[in-house]
């Protein structure tokens, strides 16, 4: 059965309480980022569910604006998640041979995850850190000024950080 631990169902409340009676439906996204933090990644139809009985919302509403943003995930996603950005600036910079070049090395693509349920690889949308560009985020943190060196750098310390 999904059901928040003690701790995280304070931590929800909480966030509910910041909104006036009646308006809690203003707390689904930070929600909705505890759920997909706590339920393994993603955001599974059964805990949708759960957040809406939570928020007193239907279903549905749930899932419109889990579906609309591209930081929640709709399917299982590895261990470490990266979201490279492929908008304007970052193109320019050379994203494409950056997604291209995870592509090849993670013998994955855009959308999947490796067999060894480690890396998923995530095309997104400008992230806010144009001036930085190529850029991925990974979890809470950016890796900025991307190159196949610094590419290739990551993904061994993500390994080795995974071994351990
Ligand atoms: Fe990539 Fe803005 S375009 S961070």
């Amino acid at each position: 059965m999904i059901q928040f631990s003690p701790e995280k169902l304070q931590e929800v409340q909480q966030i509910i309480s910041k909104y006036p009676e009646g308006k809690q439906k203003s707390a689904l996204i930070p929600v909705l980022h505890v759920a997909q933090a706590e339920f393994g990644g993603w955001l599974d139809v059964p805990v949708m569910d759960y957040v809406a009985g939570l928020l007193n919302l239907i279903p549905i509403e749930v899932y419109e604006v889990a579906t609309f943003y591209t930081m929640f995930n709709m399917k299982p996603v590895g261990k470490y998640l990266l979201e490279v950005c492929q908008t304007g600036p970052c193109m320019l910079c050379g994203s494409d041979e950056i997604i291209e070049y995870i592509k090849q090395k993670l013998g994955i693509n855009v959308g999947e995850t490796t067999a060894d349920g480690l890396f998923t690889l995530k095309p997104t949308e400008c992230l806010g850190a144009c001036g930085y560009a190529p850029m991925m985020q990974l979890g809470k943190f950016y890796k900025e000024n991307l190159t196949k060196e610094k590419v290739d750098a990551l993904l061994d310390e993500l390994r080795a950080a995974a071994t351990n």
